[in-house]
């Protein structure tokens, strides 16, 4: 569909950028936090932990002044479920309920709506040595985390996200440093998705509370959604793309909007016997809950052709956005029509278009990206600036390419790119950046800390004051 004039960007259109808590807060044993798996798990060689990052903790007013001075209207950010109950149950931790509230409050005055994500990759250390999502109480836990959540912070936050990238945790745990896998575990397939399951099934319980406790708030899943191309009009290639896009997308969607498993991936487990178990009450849970939007992250699409056996049986390779393949399933292929960006990842504009378009055709509900973006090793020069034009051509691409989606009928809420400030990458360190806020620090040297202004900053400003109108740069 050729758009000769495209739709304008809603009113209200919630304009903004992303953070999650354990990449950008630091203090993370401070005033009572407790640690998560991610201030545990070994960090790639050559990267910087997670004790620092780019210190929000102390510097949110400055932060999200800045936030507010690019006129943000909504700010997307992760409680970090260790701040508030440092076991990951039993006693609350008033410092961090304190803090959150001096965050949203901190938005509020600058009329930014606080969106936020009740969990990002950060399990209690104290609840992974009982079995993480493995252990069927996982359910409970989390659903205890939320109601607390909810009695919190309800009356002020009005949108809610369940689970970051459930998706890339069941697909590529490992490498985000999230997967806890019980000793002796014989059928690792059949416990990754019974992992899965327990996700599915606290997230569909959070949902159904978060409606009963908060009539007014609006919730939704957020995984991580990348359409699968064939790598050709070749039948079996056309197969591989449906069961990738399967595996790696409608899984998630399916369960999270219509409470049913996907059919091919119920299937392929089938095969390994690794079909989840499930308990009393699971599937009525999962029918009950309504989802009131899907908010997703993008990053660029995949391309695949027919497993030719090459592939081997590794259902946990890769990384978020570079499958390694699965074996029976699909081959992972380079698609010669994109560029990458300079950590390998594509980038794919047309595709983020493609995927709105197919999610919304596939489950219309409105939808709100939570993120997007592109991680690049910015300088800072001797004057204070750094002059990422890469940054504000790839964010240009995708804006323009959301109107398409907007005025071929898609319903948008907004656009909360990755993100707002520099942070830690989730294994590629603090020299993968993506904000629009320069933080001053290195790998290992903390340097002075100070926020700079990227030229994506001024850029960005410039696109929320004219609701997407003048993207020029
Ligand atoms: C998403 C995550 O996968 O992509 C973020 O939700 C992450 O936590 C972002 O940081 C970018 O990935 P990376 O690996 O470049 O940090």
């Amino acid at each position: 569909m050729k758009n000769e004039t495209l739709a304008p960007f809603p009113k209200n259109f919630f304009w903004g950028a992303s953070s999650s808590a354990y990449q950008v807060e630091g203090a993370n044993l401070e005033d009572g936090k407790g640690p998560s798996c991610q201030d545990v798990k070994e960090v790639p060689a050559g990267t910087s932990d997670l004790t620092v990052c780019a210190d929000f903790y102390h510097h949110y007013k400055e932060d999200i002044a800045l936030m507010a001075e690019m006129g943000f209207k909504s700010y997307r950010f992760s409680i970090a479920w260790t701040r508030i109950l440092p076991e990951g149950t039993g006693e609350i931790n008033q410092k961090g309920i304190d803090f959150y509230n001096n965050v949203i409050d901190e938005c509020l005055k600058y009329g930014i709506e606080p969106i936020v994500t009740m969990f990002h990759f950060d399990m209690p250390a104290a609840l992974d040595k009982r079995g993480s999502w493995s252990n069927p109480e996982s359910v409970e836990w989390f659903v205890n985390f939320a109601s607390i959540l909810f009695q919190s912070f309800g009356d002020r936050v009005k949108y809610w996200l369940t689970i970051n990238e459930q998706n890339m945790l069941t697909l590529v745990g490992p490498v985000i440093g999230t997967m806890c896998i019980p000793e002796g575990t014989e059928n690792v397939l059949k416990e990754i998705y019974q992992q899965n399951h327990h996700m599915l099934v606290a997230q569909a319980k959070a949902m159904v509370l978060c409606h009963e406790m908060l009539p007014e708030a609006k919730i939704g899943p957020a995984p991580n959604i990348s359409l699968v191309y064939p790598a050709s009009c070749k039948p079996e290639d056309v197969i591989a793309a449906q069961n990738f896009n399967a595996v790696r997308n409608w899984l998630y969607l399916d369960m999270a909007v219509n409470g049913v498993y996907n059919n091919l991936v119920w299937a392929w487990l089938g095969k390994y016997d690794a079909q989840p178990t499930f308990a009393e009450g699971d599937k009525e849970a999962m029918k009950n809950a309504h989802p009131d939007f899907i908010g997703f992250n993008y990053y660029n699409t995949a391309t695949v052709a027919e497993e030719d056996g090459s592939v081997a049986f590794n259902p946990v390779g890769g990384d978020q956005q570079n499958s390694d393949g699965l074996a029976g399933m699909y081959k992972t292929v380079r698609n010669e029509n994109l560029g990458k960006t300079e950590f390998g990842w594509e980038i794919d504009p047309v595709g983020f278009r493609a995927t709105i378009r197919e999610m919304y055709s596939r489950y219309r509900l409105p939808m709100l990206v939570t993120e997007n973006g592109l991680g690049a090793y910015d300088t800072l020069t001797e004057d204070g600036k750094v002059h990422d034009s890469y940054r504000i051509h790839y964010l240009q691409d995708h804006i323009h390419q959301l109107q398409e989606a907007i005025t071929d009928g898609c319903e948008m809420m907004g656009y909360n790119p990755w993100s707002a400030i520099d942070l830690i990458s989730t294994h590629e360190g603090m020299r993968k950046r993506y904000g629009f806020i320069y933080v001053d620090r290195d790998e290992f040297d903390l340097k002075t800390m100070k926020r700079y202004k990227k030229d994506s900053f001024e850029w960005y400003k410039k696109v929320i004051a004219t609701n997407g109108a003048d993207l020029s740069e």
